[in-house]
């Protein structure tokens, strides 16, 4: 039972919606088989009785609109602000399965930033962008250049956990992208790289995979920031397909030049 529990928490499932079980098999096999021949029948009533009251299902507007949290992330001043103002925020659905606000890690001086796609179950935890298995394979890829979290600034497309690892949906991407615009401005970094194809394909607005699209610089513009930004490899993608890791070390080799060149500390 315990190992069924935790098999449900990791896909997600993590919000207990009645009291106690609703066998659906039997209502469903109650219900009456077979095609109506005329009109369709309306269906029995399923037994109530014996059924606790369902919670009230946790419901956002499916056309949920940007434009409110384009209006706060405009009004915070600092990063603090806009960390506050993100906590604050109850618009968008997966705040409410979360277990807190993944805001960044690193140094909000750093003229690098990183910019992955949401936080898993390790960043959840504790509120700090990649320092599950992932992170820790991107430490030692910036380690490998001479980097480290005192010298880079990281962020998500994201701040609250997609339950069970899945990727953000268009409308959340949509609804925190002025969130992560604003950090970008805040922070406003000499050099910016993707992780993977979910802040690739949004912050280039590209349809363009990951694949296609990784080890060239292109120039971002992300409100009033004009920054050179290379998209590379997710390093949960690496850790899946370790012959990848090839194509990320060009990637990282790229980003060592870009910083001699820009006169980015390494
Ligand atoms: N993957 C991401 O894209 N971001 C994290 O913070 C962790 C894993």
């Amino acid at each position: 039972m315990l190992a069924a529990l935790d098999w449900y928490r990791a896909a997600g499932v993590d919000l207990a919606v009645v009291e106690t079980p609703v066998d659906r098999f039997a209502a469903s096999a109650a219900a009456p088989r077979g095609r109506p021949a005329v009109a369709p029948t309306p269906q029995p009533a399923m037994p109530r009785a014996a059924e606790p009251a369902a919670a009230p299902p946790v419901t956002i507007s499916l056309n949920a609109d940007p434009s409110e949290t384009r209006a706060l992330a405009a009004g915070a001043q600092t990063l603090d602000e806009l960390r506050a103002v993100m906590d604050a925020y109850d618009g968008c659905l997966l705040k409410k399965r979360a277990t807190q606000l993944c805001f960044a890690d690193g140094n909000p001086d750093a003229e690098i930033m990183l910019v992955g796609e949401g936080p898993g179950e390790q960043e959840d935890l504790t509120g700090k962008p990649f320092v599950g298995r992932g992170g820790q394979l991107l430490d030692r890829m910036l380690a490998a250049i001479g980097l480290d979290r005192t010298k880079v600034y990281i962020a998500n497309m994201v701040p609250w956990r997609p339950p069970g690892n899945r990727n953000p949906t268009p409308e959340e991407l949509a609804l925190c992208a002025p969130f992560l615009h604003r950090q970008v401005e805040l922070v406003a970094p000499k050099l910016l790289v993707t992780l993977g194809n979910v802040p690739t394909q949004a912050l280039f607005e590209t349809s363009l995979g990951i694949t296609r699209m990784r080890g060239q610089w292109k120039t971002l513009s992300i409100n009033s920031v004009t920054v050179p930004a290379l998209p590379t490899l997710h390093p949960a993608y690496l850790l899946r397909t370790p012959a990848s890791k090839a194509m990320a070390w060009q990637d990282m080799l790229s980003l060592k030049r870009a910083m001699q060149e820009n006169s980015v500390a390494g």
